[in-house]
């Protein structure tokens, strides 16, 4: 392969997100592989600013597959948002080597990347690393999956209070401004609702539908409530229930980070190392400026401009098929 590219450089950056450091692991790996040095930036854009470098070998990613988070560490950094420290980026990555980027992020981070592919032409790749699930060009995302596990664990173990006290339980799931996290957990779950982002929450039929549930002798039930519905976080959808139906008794909880952590699935994993490797690939085989992905099993290349300007869509029938389920 000949390729002018012989260091690479590699970051984590937005939240972390199980499998991540699979996805490392096979960056470095694969570039080694290839012949090709790799330089790990710590904290993300705040390392390519404080040149934070760490040149890293094969043993550097040794048994950290099995580990969440991210050995990189992450940050958020709106100082990357101004285009004076971009350059300075640039001419950070020049001094130290760097040839090419892979950027393991949210939509947010490739936002930043395209910048950098745009501004200086600076070959740049990035790997979809969050646990949302909302990003265009992949069916699923690194971390997704590990955290859809975690909370289908919680909500059931919930469950068992729920049932055991009569209570309604209004249960808050992480993503900003995508329902999958909350329409998976709830099908996984047999959750008697489910509130999204996508769907406009009618409080009214929801109160109606619980007490129809308590009509059938349903006596507790399970509320997912994602963390962007535009009614309110579960706290507060819990307090306008409480209004309307006054004998309820309910409970809240949120799941919180605790959906970012941990060991990641076996999906997870598998999707991080060969999305990995593929970005190496991409770089070495010319390609710059786009996200890699995994649609129906295959490797696709989507421009970071349509992965920055569109978003995944869930699948409104599996709404139905939720409420139809939970009857
Ligand atoms: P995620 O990647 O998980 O969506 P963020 O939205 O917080 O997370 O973005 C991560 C980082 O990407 C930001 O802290 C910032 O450094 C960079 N970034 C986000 N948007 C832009 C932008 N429009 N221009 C330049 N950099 C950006
Ligand atoms: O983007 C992933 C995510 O976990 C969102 O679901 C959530 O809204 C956000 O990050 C919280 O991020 P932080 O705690 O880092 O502000």
């Amino acid at each position: 392969m000949d390729s002018k590219i012989k260091r690479i450089g590699v970051l984590t950056s937005g939240g972390d997100a199980p499998g991540m450091n699979a996805a490392i692991r096979a960056v470095v790996r694969s570039s080694i592989y290839y012949n090709c040095e790799v330089v790990g930036v710590i904290r993300g854009y705040a390392g390519l600013i404080n040149k934070q470098f760490m040149g890293m070998q094969s043993h550097s990613v040794s048994k950290i597959i099995s580990q969440g988070g991210t050995i990189l560490k992450s940050s958020r950094c709106p100082e990357f948002r101004q285009p004076d420290v971009r350059k300075q980026c640039v001419d950070n990555m020049e001094e130290a080597g760097i040839d090419a980027l892979i950027v393991i992020g949210g939509d947010g981070s490739f936002r930043g990347a395209n910048e950098l592919f745009k501004e200086f032409d600076f070959p740049v790749v990035g790997i979809p690393g969050t646990i949302d699930n909302d990003i265009y060009g992949t069916d699923y995302t690194i971390g997704f999956d590990t955290a859809i596990n975690t909370a289908v664990s919680a909500i059931d173990k919930l469950r068992d209070t729920a049932d055991s006290h009569n209570l309604v339980f209004f249960v808050e799931v992480m993503g900003r401004d995508a329902g999958f996290i909350a329409l998976n957990t709830a099908i996984a779950t047999g959750a008697e609702a489910v509130l999204l982002p996508e769907v406009p929450t009618n409080l009214k039929s929801l109160c109606d539908y619980l007490l129809n549930e308590r009509r059938k002798n349903k006596t507790s039930g399970i509320v997912i409530v994602a963390e962007g519905d535009k009614e309110g976080g579960a706290v507060e959808i819990a307090a306008k229930v409480k209004r309307r139906l006054p004998d309820y008794e309910t409970r809240v909880t949120t799941l919180g980070h605790i959906q970012r952590g941990g060991s990641p699935s076996c999906n997870d994993r598998v999707l991080a190392s060969v999305l990995g490797h593929g970005a190496v690939r991409a770089l070495l085989d010319g390609r710059s400026g786009v996200m890699i992905g995994m649609v129906h099993n295959e490797i696709a290349y989507t421009s970071f401009d349509m992965a920055c300007s569109r978003h995944s869509e869930i699948n409104k029938s599996w709404y139905d098929v939720s409420h139809i389920l939970s009857l």
